[in-house]
């Protein structure tokens, strides 16, 4: 018997996906008599005229069934006399696109699904390249509805001229076409009568043959279907942390070449008592025995293996896909997130260049900052640049400033600290990660790695004898960084201004970084997209740290309406020195004061992207404080600050 195959359907609204496998399990004798009896009891009100609608058998979901679509991604497990399969059935449309990957990044294998009276659709290309995107190498296409067009040879045959073409095009390394009708069962399980011109094998035996060429697959499967899609508060209070996580293991999968070395990134560092202490994970790839050297990233230590288990056994050595908790021959510094390794080139730094599928409504600019999670570690990380976007149909390389929700993309990323990487293609774990906002904790993007950047390597951080607390301690101050921020003419920085003068009368060394004046010589480079904005304020919040380490505090006048920046912006400077004060005074107030004009010519579509009117404005969700100036005197306000201070002991 061949080992377990994992799979994915895709195909388009009506292509009859469901209904393809739903045949395969009933033709095969997989479904329960309770299910068989209440899919003939359902099809006689369902849609498909008094036969029976197969699909009814995968479509689990009320919802589905009302609309005829699949919503989510639904698992079916089931057990041939010579396999046993799991199959992720998927959404098609493109909306559903991160239902799709989710599906994809847990298969082995794709059905894709194309009606033979449309041929290849732009969808089709869209479902082969995301599945290619996740790792997927090997393709069946199945060219469904072939009753519909009189089981005609020569629409199969351009149809399959076709695929072979986009095959070439996206580099997909196997691919079987075959030609099928889902209701009747054609090619499905039995080989049809009504083609004796395809010679190929039906859809079941060549699933159930198929020797996958990809390895473990346990890479975005972790961390997509893992976390539930939901992002960082399912990472963090997720069971995952502490125990072993165990993914549906691909480790009896036919694979085609053995991996060499050894792989194993650590989940679980085991110390019942104090004389064992044993690593514990899932082996990506490679085998690993007792007495061989390993080496432990990223601390570079080497050790010897002196025992692994699997399971509560003594096992002699063990291989890839399969849990173990090995033990080592000396004390060495692993914990949670290391990688043992023995002859493999891995990568242990800051900088990569990924592709990414962007996932969320709003639109990616670089700049930005997320949480991402790698294998076992989540950390914060930027969006450094968009190099370019790839066009889901074409493949060609597009220069556009901004990814959008489901577009795949090429950008290079920094991780603010160092961390084992591979490429995607030798390590799936290794190589895959999604995004977190930082905001909302929803899984904003998946994404795999191509290759390392070097550049930051090559700087390091010295460290100066006259430190930041001695240039403190000589001003007699705490450095702090003010933070206010809130529409134009809210009041920031009159605000600012008067703030300053009392904390410099009181003796205090200071510094005033207002919007308009920087913006006339610093970035007098960057305008008011979403894009400049960002860079926009990591700059502020760059010089704002640097002054802060001279010592000074600093008071910011900025609209900063992303609350993304702002959290960046307290990560740049320091949570305890990034004193957020949302100045809240209203729009109203704030375009009847128009101090500028500048509201009126934006009313008048004379100033594109004006806070307020066509660009929005995020209000912090939890600032130190909130002041409204249409409220309170300017004295008033700033009394209310200077007591805040006070009272929280900055001043
Ligand atoms: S931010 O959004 O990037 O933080 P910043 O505070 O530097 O903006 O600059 C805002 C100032 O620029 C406003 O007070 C206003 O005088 C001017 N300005 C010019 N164009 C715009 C615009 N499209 N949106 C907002 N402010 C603008």
């Amino acid at each position: 018997m061949n080992g377990l195959l994992k799979f994915i359907t895709c195909g388009s609204v009506d292509d009859g996906k469901s209904t393809l496998i739903g045949h395969m399990l009933y033709d095969a004798k997989l479904i329960y008599t309770d299910q068989e009896k209440a899919l003939e009891l359902e099809s006689k009100v369902g849609s498909c005229e008094g036969g029976l609608d197969y699909s009814l058998l995968l479509d689990g979901l009320m919802a589905e069934r009302e609309q005829g679509i699949t919503i989510d991604v639904a698992y079916r497990y089931f057990t041939t006399e010579r396999r046993s399969f799991i199959v992720a059935d998927t959404p098609g449309h493109e909306e559903y696109t991160r239902n799709m990957a989710v599906g994809a990044s847990f298969a082995e294998l794709a059905v894709i699904l194309v009606d033979a009276g449309k041929g290849i659709l732009p969808q089709t290309r869209r479902h082969a390249r995301i599945c290619r995107f996740m790792g997927i190498r090997d393709f069946i296409f199945a060219l469904n509805k072939m009753d519909l067009i009189h089981y005609n040879k020569n629409i199969f045959l351009k149809i399959e001229k076709d695929i072979k073409k986009l095959a070439v095009d996206l580099e997909l390394d196997h691919i079987t076409v075959i030609p099928v009708s889902a209701t009747e069962g054609d090619n499905v399980t039995v080989r049809s009568d009504k083609m004796p011109w395809y010679q190929g094998k039906t859809l079941l035996s060549c699933l159930e043959e198929t020797v996958v060429s990809g390895t473990g697959q346990e890479g975005l499967e972790q961390v997509l279907s893992g976390t539930g899609q939901e992002g960082l508060e399912q990472v963090l209070s997720g069971a995952g942390q502490e125990g072993l996580e165990q993914t549906v293991s691909s480790g009896q999968t036919a694979s085609a070449q053995p991996e060499p070395g050894f792989v194993m990134p650590v989940q679980r560092v085991c110390r019942p008592n104090h004389s064992f202490r044993g690593f514990q994970g899932q082996i990506e790839a490679g085998r690993v025995a007792v007495g061989d050297q390993l080496t432990i990233l990223p601390s570079g230590e080497r050790a010897e293996v002196s025992g692994v288990l699997v399971g509560d056994k003594e096992a002699a050595a063990a291989g890839t896909g399969q849990p173990v908790t090995l033990t080592l021959d000396r004390e060495v510094d692993v914990s949670r997130g290391c990688v043992l390794m023995k002859e493999v080139s891995l990568h242990c730094g800051t900088m990569f260049t990924a592709m990414l599928l962007w996932m969320d409504d709003a639109a990616l600019v670089s700049g930005r900052n997320f949480y991402l999670k790698l294998g076992t570690r989540i950390l914060p990380a930027t969006i450094l640049q968009i190099k370019y976007q790839v066009d889901i149909h074409s493949g060609e390389h597009l220069a556009d400033a901004a990814l959008h929700k489901n577009e795949i993309g090429c950008c290079d990323v920094l991780v603010s600290d160092k961390v084992v990487f591979a490429e995607f293609r030798k390590y799936k774990s290794l190589g895959s990660f999604i995004l977190i906002d930082r905001v909302t904790n929803m899984t904003s993007a998946c994404g795999v790695i191509e290759h390392p950047l070097r550049r930051a390597e090559t700087v390091t951080w010295q460290t100066m004898d006259v430190t930041r607390e001695f240039r403190a301690g000589q001003m007699n101050q705490k450095p702090m960084t003010i933070w206010f921020t809130g529409l134009s003419g809210s009041g920031k920085s009159t605000l600012a201004n008067a703030l300053e003068k009392r904390l410099s009368t009181s003796g205090k060394h200071t510094m005033l970084l207002d919007g308009d004046n920087i913006r006339l010589g610093l970035n007098r480079n960057l305008g008011f997209t979403e894009k400049d904005r960002v860079e926009n304020i990591r700059r502020i919040a760059e010089v704002s740290r640097l002054m802060n380490d001279a010592g000074l505090i600093v008071l910011t006048s900025f609209i900063s309406p992303y609350r993304s920046d702002r959290d960046n912006a307290g990560e740049i400077i320091g949570r305890e020195d990034f004193i957020e004060i949302y100045v809240s005074t209203p729009l109203e107030e704030c375009e009847r004061r128009d101090v500028k004009g500048l509201y009126k010519r934006a009313r008048q579509g004379e100033i594109p992207n004006f806070t307020g009117i066509s660009s929005p404005y995020e209000e912090p969700l939890d600032p130190q404080l909130r002041i409204d100036t249409s409220r309170h005197s300017l004295e008033a306000c700033v009394d209310i600050i200077l007591e805040e201070l006070k009272k929280s002991g900055r001043i």
